[in-house]
């Protein structure tokens, strides 16, 4: 069995539709959700699937030796980040060198970054006039946003779109492609 440990900090829709994607897999289980949010809406999502959840607070992922202990403990194959917003300490970075993934709601380089999150890049899309945009997942190195692209899908950025229904059209690429690709790097 490979385990993942989903990081999220907001809603939680991805780690949703992971956790989903793999409820009935005899070879990838989610072993825990790991935040830094209390109150974030993963949380609730992760207990109607009985996923266990963890939060520790943002001077913990800045020194994360207990959190290095858990996933030691929880026998973690590979870290994937969804919605997650504290940095990646290079302790942890070094333990699950290219075991780290993350997902960008546009198509890297462009829109990637310091500040770049969630509604920000749509919005930074939007008023940048694309008429494309898309999402990446990439391997999580020191850089933000910086470490090797291991899959892109685009969609079309429509004229009237907003931020929020952009962000839908996004997540729907996200939902389909993030387990999937998850699955491929851990079994093949
Ligand atoms: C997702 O769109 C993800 O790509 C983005 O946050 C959203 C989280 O949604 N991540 C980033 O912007 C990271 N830079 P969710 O909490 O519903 O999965």
């Amino acid at each position: 069995m490979k385990n993942i440990a989903i990081l999220a900090s907001g809603d939680g829709s991805n780690a949703e539709a992971i956790a989903k994607y793999f409820c009935n897999s005899d070879s990838v289980k989610v072993a825990a959700v790991l935040s830094n949010k209390e109150n974030a809406g993963v949380h609730s999502r992760m207990k109607a699937l009985e996923i266990p959840t963890f939060t520790f607070p943002r001077n913990e992922w800045n020194s994360p030796d207990e959190i290095l202990d858990l996933l030691n403990r929880l026998d973690i194959d590979l870290i994937v980040l969804a919605g997650f917003l504290c940095m990646i300490q290079p302790s942890i970075i070094e333990a699950y060198a290219s075991r780290i993934i993350n997902i960008h709601p546009s198509l890297l380089p462009k829109y990637g970054g310091t500040g770049m999150w969630g509604h920000h890049v749509h919005e930074a899309v939007i008023a940048a006039q694309e008429t494309e945009s898309g999402i990446t997942i990439h391997h999580v190195t020191n850089e933000v946003d910086g470490g090797e692209i291991i899959f892109q899908a685009s969609c079309k950025v429509i004229e009237g779109d907003t931020p929020s229904i952009l962000a839908q059209r996004v997540h729907e690429l996200e939902y389909t492609h993030y387990p999937k690709v998850i699955e491929q790097l851990l079994l093949n």
